[in-house]
């Protein structure tokens, strides 16, 4: 099996001449926390984007490798396409239902494509409702499934939708800034709740809590002004100058 789960080739993003994204190259190591960082307007969303197959490549590959060897390439995908070989995606935005309960939120996830009626009418096997439970278990939130997802608090709506990508089985799964609006006690739970998960699927995450990115990142990316200004392990970005300089001096470290 190769190695690396996402293998991104000298990408660039024009937006109306605007260089979003210059020749980005970064390999993905299967079943790590891998972390792109940077100052706003970096480039880190539209990466995802293009991970994804929400925003279009100007130049280059985006190739992603399945647990059997597959290779797809995916900056050649639609969308829907993308998800359906095992690569979900959690937006900024979250995007549970709020008047439905946990459970339910989960059962549609899983049953996501089949259109939001026949999710609900549809009852779920013996077996969907393991994999429910136990991905509930997983995130903590066990002892929450019959309350509506819009009675959450912030934290657990950022867990509901880390659940509800993690019971599709993906290999891989993007969090863009999953601990904005936490506080201390809940990002740190939810670095926990990464960590318990990144031997079932690698993950990327971007984020701008240093702490975070400290607890649980395999691999940093640092992005700057569309580039990949450098990449290492936590410590190697922390102590490098030219990251000092244009980030961490600069307001990087986020109030929590
Ligand atoms: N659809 C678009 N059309 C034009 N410009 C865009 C578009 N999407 C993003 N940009 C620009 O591309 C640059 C990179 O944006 P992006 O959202 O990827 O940054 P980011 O690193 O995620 O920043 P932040 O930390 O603020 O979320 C920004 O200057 C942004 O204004
Ligand atoms: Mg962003």
């Amino acid at each position: 099996m190769n190695e690396n789960v996402l293998e991104i080739k000298n990408v660039s993003v024009v937006f109306d001449g605007f260089r979003a994204l210059t020749e980005v190259s970064v390999n993905v190591k299967r079943n790590t926390i891998h972390f792109f960082i940077g100052p706003n307007g970096a480039g880190k969303t539209t990466l995802l984007d293009i991970i994804c197959g929400k925003t279009k490549k100007t130049y280059g590959k985006v190739a992603f490798f399945s647990k059997d060897d597959q290779e797809y390439v995916l900056t050649d995908m639609k969308e829907y396409k993308i998800v359906g070989v095992g690569v979900g995606r959690k937006f900024q935005v979250p995007s549970v239902f709020k008047n439905l309960s946990v459970f339910d939120n989960m059962e549609l996830s899983l049953k996501g494509n089949k259109g939001v009626w026949a999710s609900i009418t549809h009852r779920p096997t013996r077996e969907e409702l393991d994999s429910i439970n136990e991905t509930l278990e997983l995130v903590g939130l066990a002892d929450r499934k019959d309350v509506l997802a819009g009675a959450l608090a912030h934290g657990e709506k950022q867990w509901l939708e880390i659940a509800m990508q993690l019971v599709q089985k993906p290999d891989l799964i993007m969090l863009d800034e999953p601990a904005a609006g936490m506080g201390k006690p809940e990002t740190f739970k939810t670095g926990d709740i990464l960590k318990s998960i990144k031997d079932r699927c690698t993950i990327i995450v971007v984020e701008h809590d240093m702490d975070f990115v400290k607890q649980v990142a395999d691999t940093v990316t640092v992005l700057h002004e569309g580039r990949v200004l450098m990449e290492g392990s936590i410590d190697d970005v922390l102590a490098d100058e030219t990251v000092k300089s244009v980030y961490l001096g600069r307001g990087g470290e986020r109030d929590a």
